[in-house]
């Protein structure tokens, strides 16, 4: 069973490999008549685009999105949209040694286990290039949701979370680890330079919070917002855990502490907390939508590990090549992405529903 499909009314999908001449998106069920070109799209692809800083892979791609289909006269038309980036810089080579060998903690044995044949370079279909075309996609659906700003940073990186307290927006594409905290940044900067010099890596937790979502959007029972976003999440490579909310923690409050007291307002409720994330029985509030995702530390690392050959016999390996030393700091821009595609179908499913 293959499944390269996301969305029920905004659907996408993505093909393409990381060592492939191409990769991109279809989506299909955009709106029509709204304004677009590549200008609007191509951004997000630059926040997630390799070789930005020591931190990140050293692959370089340009990662120039072309719209192929679907937009007449600067408009969607209501049919397929299908975007492609090229791959420009691949390097085989690197790959020898995954091509005999499994990477622990990486698909290369999973992949083989299903299909008795892989695509060994850069990871094949497995690779986070893949995430491209969903940033892409995802740059269509918040044309989708004009009403709705979506934010997402680093809160966490190798165990070593931000203060709340030193919060600042406006520091978080100020520098290359998208965080919050500019002091924070600061000590990340050790962490991470420390992880790859020592051919290791470290995990990261990536929260995002979406803005103007109004109350009424999700659904009961089987397509909750929360289940939708959860389930979106997770499709990103290396996510480990999703929160929605409080998560977790929530587990550990009292009723009275979780509660979300709500009060009358000029334009609705006003709530005084936001424990539910945004998100009650399916359906979201009208407050803000908060998910956490959970990175694991990149598995391609150079310090040898004990694995087995193709043929079962025990080996070691170490990954040559570019790697992320962390991936989830360009895991950010994909958790947005994701976001707006689940927030647009749910918009849609809302409006086929309701009629509002
Ligand atoms: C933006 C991004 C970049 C990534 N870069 C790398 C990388 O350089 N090396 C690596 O081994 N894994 C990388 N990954 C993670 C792998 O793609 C992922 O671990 C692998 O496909 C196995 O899937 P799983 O971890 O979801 O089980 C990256 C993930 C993301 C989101």
């Amino acid at each position: 069973m293959s499944w390269n499909t996301f969305g029920r009314i905004f659907r996408f999908t993505t093909w393409g490999e990381s060592h492939g001449p191409a990769l991109g998106a279809v989506v299909d069920g955009c709106p029509p008549g709204l304004a677009i070109d590549e200008s609007m799209i191509q951004p997000f692809l630059d926040a997630r685009r390799p070789g930005q800083s020591k931190f990140t892979t050293q692959r370089q791609e340009p990662d120039q999105v072309r719209i192929l289909s679907g937009v007449f006269e600067g408009k969607t038309t209501g049919t397929p949209i299908s975007l492609m980036i090229e791959n420009t810089d691949q390097r085989s080579k690197d790959y020898s040694e995954v091509a005999k060998a499994y990477r622990p903690g990486h698909a290369d044995y999973t992949y083989d286990a299903k299909y008795g044949f892989r695509d060994y370079r850069g990871g094949g279909r497995s690779s986070a290039r893949e995430t491209a075309a969903r940033v892409a996609a995802g740059g269509v659906a918040r044309l989708a949701i004009p009403e709705v700003t979506i934010l997402a940073y680093v809160s966490e990186i190798g165990g070593d979370a931000i203060d709340p307290a030193n919060f600042d927006a406006d520091q978080i594409r100020a520098n290359p680890f998208f965080c919050p905290d500019a002091q924070a940044a600061k000590r990340w900067e050790k962490i991470v330079d420390d992880a790859r010099k020592a051919g290791s890596s470290v995990g990261a937790v990536v929260e995002c919070v979406a803005t103007g979502v109004p109350a009424g959007w999700g659904a009961p029972i089987y397509a909750k917002l929360d289940s939708d976003l959860a389930a979106a999440m997770m499709t990103i490579n290396a996510t480990k855990g999703v929160e929605i909310g409080d998560g977790f923690a929530a587990a550990r409050l009292t009723g009275e502490q979780n509660a979300d007291p709500m009060y009358p307002g000029n334009e609705g409720p006003r709530f005084s907390a936001n424990h539910a994330g945004g998100i009650a029985g399916g359906i979201s509030t009208g407050q803000p939508v908060v998910v956490r995702v959970a990175f694991k530390p990149t598995s391609s690392i150079l310090t040898p590990m004990p694995t087995i050959t193709r043929e079962g016999e025990a080996t070691e390996l170490f990954t040559k090549g570019r790697h992320d030393p962390c991936v989830g700091i360009r895991g950010v821009p994909v958790v947005e992405a994701m976001m707006a595609l689940v927030l647009a179908d749910h918009k849609l499913l809302h409006r086929g529903q309701t009629g509002r």
